[in-house]
């Protein structure tokens, strides 16, 4: 076999529309890079931000997209010798992963556990190491405190519910669905908001008091993220690190938060961004090392449980797209190159 197929972004645009499915030569190691046979690898929010042109990258077009993946090594290139063919690893930080084989630099690979499904692998980094980096490195969330959190019943909001149990701070948890509800409580979210019929801002008085709530995060932006600084105590901080609000929004000045500055100001709140790539390029290697250390121990000894995606051949990318939007989607898209 000499060629694979890859899905392909040759514009701008909506993601079912500009995806295309090509064959292409099946590429080879260079000096310290490894050729992984993809098993599975995500379709996250971030894919289809990339592909219309709003997100905080842009790859150069045309582009092979996809940002996370679990394969199987069945190539080395020279001076590679501390991976070895037919290990299952993880890519960190390798993009262009929607193809059945990726060539990866060597020390951008890690062995997945040996306990975690093929799904759970493929998940393991983005998601489950934002959340732990927002409860600790960013917020530093101690036991017995409250945290804030939007869109809960997301990949990211179920592993911060998840870590609140683990490291004893309390979750008030927003949903946009009455449907929602039951599950973050099932999860062990202490308490749920509905915005579908709640006032956010009403119900977190109720339930931490008229001081507001100290810390917060938020993926959703709009109107929501805005309630929720307003939701915040005075020297309260909130950290934004998506804005679902305005997914299918392609003209990226209209990503915003209508921020009541009176409160911001007098009350001297923080609001500020996280951005995973932007951490990755920042932070010293031993402090990324740790981190995806404590992420993988995490997932692979069961605290952090990522439910299992939903597999679709790389033919089926419209409906992989269409399954990742779709509200009250329970499984993330996986593509499976063998499926
Ligand atoms: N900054 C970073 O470095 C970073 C890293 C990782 C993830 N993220 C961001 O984290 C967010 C979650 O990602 P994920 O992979 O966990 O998502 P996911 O598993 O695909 O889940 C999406 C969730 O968002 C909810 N949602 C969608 N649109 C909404 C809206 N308009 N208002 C309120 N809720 C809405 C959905 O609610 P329903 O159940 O009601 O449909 C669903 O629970 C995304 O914005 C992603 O870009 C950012």
């Amino acid at each position: 076999m000499t060629t694979m197929q890859a899905l392909v972004a040759h514009a701008i645009g909506e993601p079912a529309e500009v995806l295309r499915l090509e064959t292409r030569p099946i590429p080879q190691p260079g000096r310290g890079e490894v050729r992984i046979r993809v098993l599975a690898t995500p379709v996250h929010p971030s894919d289809l931000h990339i592909l219309r042109g709003r997100f905080g990258i842009a790859p150069t077009l045309p582009a092979v997209m996809g940002s996370e993946s679990v394969g199987v090594v069945d190539a080395l290139g020279e001076g590679v010798d501390d991976v070895s063919i037919g290990q299952r690893v993880i890519t960190v930080g390798v993009r262009e992963t929607w193809q059945e084989f990726v060539v990866a630099d060597a020390r951008r690979v890690l062995a997945a556990p040996e306990a975690v499904s093929v799904s759970t692998a493929a998940q393991m980094i983005t998601n489950p190491l934002t959340a732990l980096l927002l409860v600790t490195n960013q917020l530093e969330v101690k036991p017995g405190e409250w945290l804030l959190q939007t869109a809960a019943g997301s990949t990211v909001g179920k592993m911060v519910l998840q870590l609140g149990i683990r490291l004893g701070f309390k979750t008030i948890n927003v949903v946009r669905r009455r449907a929602g509800v039951e599950e973050i409580r099932a999860l062990g979210g202490n308490e749920v908001i509905c915005t579908e019929d709640e006032d956010l801002r009403k119900r977190v008085t109720e339930i931490v008091g008229p001081g507001g709530v100290s810390k917060a995060i938020d993926c959703v932006a709009g109107q929501i993220g805005a309630d929720v600084s307003r939701s915040l105590a005075p020297g309260g901080k909130m950290i934004v690190y998506g804005a679902l609000s305005t997914h299918r929004q392609t003209e990226a000045d209209k990503l915003t938060i209508p921020i009541f500055a009176r409160s911001i100001i007098y009350e001297t709140k923080i609001v500020q961004g996280f951005f995973l790539p932007r951490w990755f390029a920042t932070s010293p290697q031993e402090q990324i090392k740790a981190a995806i250390g404590e992420t993988f121990e995490l997932v692979a000894s069961g605290i952090l449980r990522i439910s299992e995606g939903e597999p679709f051949a790389l033919t089926q990318f419209a409906e992989a797209v269409a399954l990742a939007e779709a509200p009250a989607h329970r499984a993330k898209p996986l593509f499976v190159p063998g499926k």
